[in-house]
Formats: C-alpha cells, sequence, structure tokens
C-alpha cells in the first residue's frame, strides 16, 4: 500500500511552527499605493491583509524563529539537527544559502545547510527531499523551511503582483516515525517550458544587474497571473490525485487538505473538481496573502493550533509554483 519503498525508514513530521511579522498591511493601504480597491483584491483573490517584515527583517530571520518554534514543538534542541533544507525563492543574499545563515543563528552545528529553489512548490520539494535521508538511514532529524520575504521581491508600484504577495516563515521537524504512520506517498513534478511565466527576469548570469535592469524593474518578481492561474488549478487537482492514488487511498479517505495559499478562487476551483467540500481545506490566504514557499508551513501550524488534525488523519499537502513545479504528499498524521 505505501508507494515509498521497501525496506525504507518511515519518515513523518513530528514538530510544525511558523512565525510571520507583526506589521498587517490591508487592503486599504494598498489602495493609497496603486490603482486598486479592496473589493477587487477580496473578490479576485480572497486576500484581506498580509504580513510585512521591517527594514531591518530578512528570510533568515523569520526563518530562525520559525525553526525553533518547530524545534520547541518536537522537543528537540538545535545541536540535534542533522539537516537543514531551507526553501525560498526570496534568500538573504543571491549565494550562499540562506540555510547557512539559519544553521549559523540556530547554533546548529552539527547540520548540513542548503537552499532549493522551486518557488511557491518549495515547502513540498524540501519535504520530499529532506525525507529521502530519514528514509535511507543517512540522517534522523531533519529541518524543512520555507522561508519568504515577498515584500522585498516584488515591485510596489505593479498592482498586478503587489496586492498578492506577504512575508512569513513555516517550518517542519522531520524524523523516523512508526510503521504505517507518516508519509504515505509524494507526487512531484516540473514544467520547464513555464519558466518566464512566473520568475525574476534579473540580477542573474542571463542579464546580470546594471543599471538597465534595474531601470526595468526587471530585479523583481514577473507573473503572468491568468496563465499561473489555469496551471494551478490543473496542477492542483492532478497532483493531488496521483499522491492519493500512489497512497492507495481515494479522495473520501483524505480527512483534511493544507494548500498552498495563494488565491482563494484558485483553492476553491481545485476543490469542486477534486469534489471536496470547503469544509476539509484550510484556509488563511486571507490573512496573510501568498507568502510563497512559507504558506503551506504557516497553515499547516494553525491547522494543528485550531485541532483541525487529529492523531491518524489522513493529509494532503498539496503546492504549485515558479519553474513550473508542483507537488503533493499524503501522510497518516
Ligand atoms: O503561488 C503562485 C503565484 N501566483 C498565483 O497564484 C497567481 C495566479 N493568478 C491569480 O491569482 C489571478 O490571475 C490574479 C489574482 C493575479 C488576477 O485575477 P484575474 O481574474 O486573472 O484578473 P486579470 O489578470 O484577468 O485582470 C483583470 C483586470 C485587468 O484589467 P482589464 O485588462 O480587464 O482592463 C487588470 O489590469 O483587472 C486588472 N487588475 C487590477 N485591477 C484592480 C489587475 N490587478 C489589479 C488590481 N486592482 N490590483
Amino acid at each position: 500500500m505505501i508507494n515509498l519503498g521497501e525496506g525504507l525508514i518511515p519518515v513523518g513530521i513530528t514538530g510544525v511552527g511558523s512565525y510571520a511579522p507583526e506589521r498587517v498591511m490591508t487592503n486599504a493601504e494598498l489602495e493609497e499605493l496603486v490603482k486598486t480597491t479592496d473589493d477587487w483584491i477580496r473578490t479576485r483573490s480572497g486576500i484581506r491583509e498580509r504580513r510585512i517584515a521591517g527594514e531591518d527583517t530578512a528570510t533568515s530571520d523569520m526563518s530562525v524563529i520559525a525553526a525553533q518554534r518547530a524545534l520547541e514543538n518536537a522537543g528537540l534542541q538545535a545541536s540535534d539537527i542533522d539537516l537543514i533544507v531551507l526553501a525560498t525563492l526570496s534568500p538573504d543574499y543571491p549565494w550562499p544559502a540562506t540555510a547557512c545563515l539559519v544553521q549559523e543563528r540556530l547554533g546548529a552545528h552539527r547540520a548540513v545547510a542548503f537552499d532549493i529553489s522551486a518557488g511557491c512548490t518549495g515547502l513540498v520539494y524540501g519535504l520530499a527531499v529532506g525525507s529521502q535521508f530519514i528514509q535511507t538511514g543517512m540522517y534522523r532529524n531533519v529541518l524543512v523551511i520555507g522561508g519568504e520575504t515577498m515584500s522585498k521581491v516584488i515591485n510596489w508600484q505593479d498592482r498586478s503582483t503587489c496586492v498578492l504577495f506577504g512575508d512569513g516563515a513555516g517550518a517542519v521537524v522531520l524524523q523516523p516515525v512508526q510503521e504505517g504512520s507518516g508519509f504515505l506517498s509524494i507526487d512531484l513534478g516540473t514544467e520547464g517550458a513555464g519558466v518566464e511565466l512566473l520568475y525574476q527576469p534579473g540580477g542573474g548570469s542571463r542579464r546580470p544587474a546594471s543599471e538597465e535592469t534595474l531601470a526595468r524593474k526587471e530585479h523583481y518578481l514577473h507573473m503572468n497571473g491568468r496563465e499561473v492561474f489555469k496551471f494551478a488549478v490543473k496542477v492542483m487537482e492532478q497532483s493531488t490525485l496521483k499522491a492519493i492514488e500512489k497512497a492507495g487511498l481515494t479522495v473520501e479517505d483524505i480527512n483534511y487538505i493544507i494548500p498552498h495559499q495563494a488565491n482563494l478562487r484558485i483553492i476553491e476551483a481545485a476543490a469542486k473538481r477534486l469534489k471536496v467540500g470547503m469544509d476539509k481545506i484550510y484556509v488563511n490566504v486571507d490573512k496573510y496573502g501568498n507568502t510563497s514557499a512559507a504558506s503551506i508551513g504557516i497553515a499547516l501550524d494553525e491547522a494543528l493550533q485550531e485541532g483541525k488534525i487529529k492523531k491518524g488523519d489522513n493529509i494532503l499537502l498539496v503546492g504549485f509554483g515558479a519553474g513550473l513545479t508542483w507537488g503533493a504528499i499524503v501522510l497518516k498524521w
């Protein structure tokens, strides 16, 4: 029944933590910045407000707090961690990895640390990567973090993107668990043909930072919203079904779904296609906007705190994002 392979060590989530900056930015404030309305933002995306990091706050700062909370939740010390995988599209520096900064700040000196780049699918990819090290027996305590300071990579003059995103971090501890619980299946996908639907054109080796790239605002996030919307609804349905099938389950067997929080309309459209009631799906995009790789970790943490997930439940995490990338994980809590 379990697709993760015979003879592998079962792996599960044993701790979750999250952090979002205190500063709340409402839609009314955005009305002052760009030509938009609270009504447009709410009806098109479901977002009412988002959190914005302070001038001196970067992705590693929020990630460290989320990680400390996840470690406490798991009953682990920083010195116990073997591996830190951090997913982000808004790193502190283009290189080296933000995970290295987090390793040092946590005092996780035994841990190997690296970043992965999978856009908003980052946490799902990170969990898939991190879990492999436990299943094969190489590591026992893995910290997977999704952290984003989207407010610093979006163009605050572009109304089609700046109203959608927010800042925050979510962290998850992975450890060996009892046979029959933890990860049941993983489905991942990539469609490189869609790179330019959602990307940062400037500042890399293709178009190195210059006065020209700055003037053209190429160092900010660029997105074709309509195309990403269609892609998102399609892959959320397909990846969910594939992961559920790989786990030997049916949609009815899934107790609760934690989707990437990009847009309420995307979540509702996918739920309709899957014939799943919205009462089985966690939504907090109204409070945080799209926090990219951080969203599933923040949503999972809040769902747990609100008692939405019980021991023995079949849980599905599903994400999509830049790359284009997507992924779904089924696990028994
Ligand atoms: O994590 C993955 C990251 N990305 C996403 O998930 C985004 C996926 N896409 C979406 O969520 C939606 O496509 C949006 C919310 C971005 C846009 O919603 P839409 O229903 O697809 O609107 P649209 O792009 O088709 O734009 C409709 C109109 C346009 O005006 P015209 O051309 O019809 O006159 C836009 O210029 O709305 C206009 N518009 C706005 N109006 C007021 C675009 N942004 C705004 C705005 N306020 N902020």
